[in-house]
């Protein structure tokens, strides 16, 4: 199975943004995820369009979009015209997610679905063939630099177990607290990408912690 790694943005400074989005296009990242908090679903407010159109002006890599926001299916096109090539949304959040996903897919964006630390992953069983990832959280979102939830093995194990039987092609991605103590042990579990924010941004030299992230099995 092929790994990737996507950088969390969230952890960057933003004082140098776009030096930080061309080290990241000079890297073996193969995506920039870039999470939205609303203050609502999550206790935390990120960023929102302008800062996601200046992403988009300088990323050479493409955007995945984790959305910690209620009412996501508002902002789907906006989020395209902004940059998207996916677009998470929290299963947590939509009584429609079959809609969700469909207008997601709709406007040519990949669908992902994020799921809490708490909520199952077979609720997914019945749109597991209709989207494109699954994003893992592996903290309660809202903040990066968070402990990593050692339960979060066993799900993806669950979830890799679903996806052979029902969508072979599924993404499996995990995202807070990856660093390399525990990717080996997601790979091994059934994780395709990892996300990493704190791990990354902080490391003395960013470029060479992706390449361990990615290569570490
Ligand atoms: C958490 C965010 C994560 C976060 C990851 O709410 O969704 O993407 O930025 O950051 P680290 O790797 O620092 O846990
Ligand atoms: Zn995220």
């Amino acid at each position: 199975m092929k790994h990737f790694v996507a950088p969390s943005i969230l952890a960057a400074d933003f004082g140098k943004l776009r030096e930080e989005i061309i080290m990241l296009n000079e890297s073996e990242a193969d995506a920039i995820h870039c999470d939205i908090m609303d203050g609502v679903f999550v206790p935390n407010i990120s960023f929102g369009f302008p800062v996601m159109h200046y992403i988009n002006k300088y990323a050479e890599k493409p955007l995945a979009v984790h959305l910690m926001i209620v009412d996501p299916e508002k902002y789907i096109s906006r989020f395209r015209d902004a940059g998207a090539e996916t677009l998470i949304v929290h299963l947590e959040v939509c009584n429609h997610l079959n809609r969700v996903v469909e207008e997601i897919r709709s406007t040519g964006m990949k669908a992902g679905v994020a799921l809490n630390p708490h909520t199952p992953v077979n609720l997914l069983e019945d749109i597991l063939s209709f989207i494109d990832m699954v994003l893992i959280m592996s903290v309660n979102p809202g903040y990066g630099g968070q402990s990593f939830i050692e339960h979060t093995y066993e799900r993806v194990q669950k979830l890799r177990m679903l996806s052979e039987r029902i969508n072979p092609d599924l993404v499996i991605a995990v995202d807070g607290g990856v660093d390399m103590t525990n990717a080996a042990l997601l790979y091994n579990s059934g994780v395709n990408t990892l996300v990493s924010g704190t791990t990354i941004f902080k490391a003395d030299d960013p470029k060479n912690m992706i390449r361990m992230l990615k290569n570490t099995l």
